[in-house]
C-alpha cells in the first residue's frame, strides 16, 4: 500500500533545518513512498527559490508545491520552468509559467500531484478551484494511479466542501496556508483522505512563523515594518496517508508533529 508523507508550508531556516535533521529517518521509520512540501514559505519566510528548493531535495523531499506566496522571490518566475519537481497552483491563470501538476512514480505506482488556490479572502487572481479540480482530474484520466490535491486556502469551509466534492475521486484533499494544524483528519466515506490543515514546518513560537513583537505592533498601529522569520519551538507538521491501490482508497489518514530535540 503507497504511503506518502506531506509536509505542510515550510517557513524559513528554521523549516529547512527541521527536514534536513529528521526527514530522512522518519521516511525509513514509517516506511513513506512519497514525499511532498509545501514550499511557499521556504526561503526566509515568503516565496521560494531554486536554490532553497535544492536544500529540500537534498533533505529528501521529491515534489514542492507552493501557494499564494508563489512570486514573492524576485525571478523565480523565470526559475520555475526548470525546476522539474516543482508545481505552482493549478487554477492561477494559464498565462502563469510553471507546471500545474506533477507525477511522481514509486514501484509502478503513478501519483499525481497539484495544488488549487481557495478564492474565500485570498486575493490572487485564480479560476473557481473546484472546477479547476475537474479540469484537473479529466486531463489526469489515465495518466496517474491516485491523485493528491492540496487546497491552499484561507476558509475552512471552503476547504471542507472541496473535500467533499473530490470524495471518492482522489486519494486525498489536504489544506494547507492557514499554519495552523487542525484536528480533523479523516477518510471520508467514499475513500478519500482529509485534513482542514497540515500545520507548518517552521518556529511555532511566533505568529504564522514570524517574529511575535512586530507582528503584534502592526496589529497595534497599521504601519508597514518587516517580519522575520522567528526562531523558537521549531516543529515539522504534516499527514501521513495510506492508500489501498486495489481497493483505490485511502485507508489512513494521520497527523505528524515532530519537535526539534524529540527522540527519533
Ligand atoms: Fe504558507
Ligand atoms: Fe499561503
Amino acid at each position: 500500500m503507497p504511503k506518502l508523507l506531506f509536509i505542510g508550508d515550510v517557513v524559513g531556516r528554521p523549516g529547512r533545518e527541521i527536514i534536513g535533521d529528521r526527514l530522512l529517518r522518519l521516511r525509513n521509520k514509517l516506511g513513506i513512498d512519497f514525499v511532498i512540501a509545501n514550499g511557499e514559505n521556504a526561503a526566509a519566510g515568503a516565496g521560494l527559490t531554486g536554490a532553497v528548493a535544492k536544500t529540500l531535495f537534498d533533505a529528501g523531499v521529491e515534489a514542492v508545491t507552493l501557494g499564494d506566496h508563489v512570486w514573492d522571490q524576485k525571478g523565480f518566475e523565470t526559475e520555475i520552468a526548470h525546476l522539474e519537481q516543482i508545481c505552482r497552483p493549478a487554477n492561477l491563470p494559464t498565462a502563469c509559467p510553471g507546471r500545474d501538476h506533477l507525477i511522481m512514480e514509486k514501484n509502478g505506482f503513478r501519483l499525481a500531484v497539484f495544488t488549487v488556490l481557495g478564492r474565500q479572502y485570498l486575493g490572487m487572481k485564480s479560476e473557481c478551484p473546484f472546477l479547476a479540480c475537474d479540469r484537473m482530474l479529466s486531463a489526469l484520466a489515465g495518466r496517474a494511479d491516485a491523485v493528491f490535491v492540496e487546497i491552499h486556502a484561507e476558509a475552512t469551509s471552503e476547504k471542507q466542501a472541496l473535500g467533499w466534492y473530490l470524495d471518492g475521486r482522489v486519494a486525498a484533499v489536504i489544506g494547507t496556508h492557514t499554519h495552523v494544524p487542525t484536528a480533523d483528519a479523516c477518510v471520508l466515506p467514499k475513500g478519500t483522505a482529509f485534513l482542514c490543515d497540515a500545520g507548518m514546518t517552521g518556529p511555532y513560537a511566533s505568529v504564522l512563523g514570524r517574529l511575535i513583537e512586530p507582528v503584534i505592533a502592526r496589529f497595534l498601529d497599521g504601519m508597514p515594518r518587516r517580519f522575520p522569520v522567528a526562531e523558537g519551538d521549531v516543529r515539522l507538521s504534516g499527514v501521513v496517508v495510506e492508500y489501498d491501490a486495489v481497493a483505490k482508497r485511502a485507508v489512513r489518514c494521520e497527523p505528524l508533529m515532530v519537535r526539534k530535540g524529540d527522540p527519533s
